[in-house]
């Protein structure tokens, strides 16, 4: 990882992401930050620019449209940027019963989530394997690790994103590109807010966060994992975790109320 690379970022607008950019640009590292808020990632921009004399570059895309990958992908290579570390961070959440989900929730997880990861991660390592050299940040979750009753449709996709990122750690290793798969705990961001219930007392910090994704990426690590509580909860049996996950996150969803 060379501090001239650079690196996109997708949901770089709050929480994880943000916090990821300014990780990055504390090492001097040029970035794209993408999200659907543009004034956010505008005021981060400036700020990032003034601070590390670094480009940061801001492209305001909704990546849950159909298409979405391919639109960001054009854009990037439009603006002549060539992107050397990619972190797919983006995603959201939801709480509740699956039968009481609307529909139109579900497709929207399912297409940022999974479909528009999938289809950026390949665009992009296409061009990666070409130059021979890269890097790639999967944000997954430990509800990667087992069912997720009364959050079954997103702890499904983040199942996906870690056998997906896993799966291509494999294949793209001999092309010199890594990937890197980060399993947050709790962490207090909007996320939970936005997915319809409280934030856990116990959650992390996104800026401590940050600084575990970037080292685990610097040194090339398949799987991180912040917080020594997470680490052992992902060790626990699967069913054991899903009954926990079923009555914690019935009771926050009943908080929210
Ligand atoms: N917080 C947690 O407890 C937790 C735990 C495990 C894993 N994670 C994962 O961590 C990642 C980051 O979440 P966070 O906790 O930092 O939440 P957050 O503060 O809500 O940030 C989510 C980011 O994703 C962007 N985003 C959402 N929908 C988008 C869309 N349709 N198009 C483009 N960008 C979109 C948001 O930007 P705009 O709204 O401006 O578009 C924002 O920048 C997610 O993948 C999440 O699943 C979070």
């Amino acid at each position: 990882m060379k501090t001239s690379d650079t690196v996109l970022i997708t949901g770089a607008s709050s929480g994880i992401g943000f916090e990821l950019a300014k990780v990055f640009a504390s090492h001097t590292y040029n970035i794209v930050l993408v999200s659907r808020s543009v004034e956010k990632m505008k005021k981060l921009a400036k700020e990032l620019t003034n601070k590390y004399k670094i480009k940061v570059h801001v492209i305001a895309q909704d990546l849950s449209k159909t298409g979405a990958a391919q639109e960001l992908f054009h854009e990037v290579i439009d603006r002549n940027l060539q992107v050397d570390i990619l972190v797919n961070n983006a995603g959201i959440g939801a709480v509740g019963l699956f039968h009481h989900m609307k529909m139109e929730k579900d497709i929207e997880m399912l297409q940022l989530n999974i479909v528009t990861l999938t289809e950026i991660t390949k665009l992009f390592s296409k061009k990666m394997i070409e130059r021979g050299y890269g890097k790639i940040l999967n944000v997954a979750s430990t509800g990667s690790f087992a069912p997720g009753p009364f959050i079954a449709v997103y702890y499904a996709t983040k199942a996906y994103v870690l056998s997906f990122s896993e799966a291509i750690y494999r294949e793209l290793k001999p092309y010199n590109i890594t990937v890197s798969t980060l399993c947050p705990g709790a962490t207090r961001t909007n996320f939970a807010k936005s997915a319809g219930r409280k934030n856990s007392s116990i959650a992390m910090m996104p800026d401590k966060v940050a600084r575990i994704a970037y080292k685990g990426l610097k040194n090339n690590k398949k799987l991180i994992i912040p917080g020594l509580a997470n680490k052992i909860l992902v060790m626990l049996p699967r069913n054991f975790i899903s009954n926990m996950v079923f009555k914690y996150q019935k009771k926050l969803a009943k908080l929210s109320k």
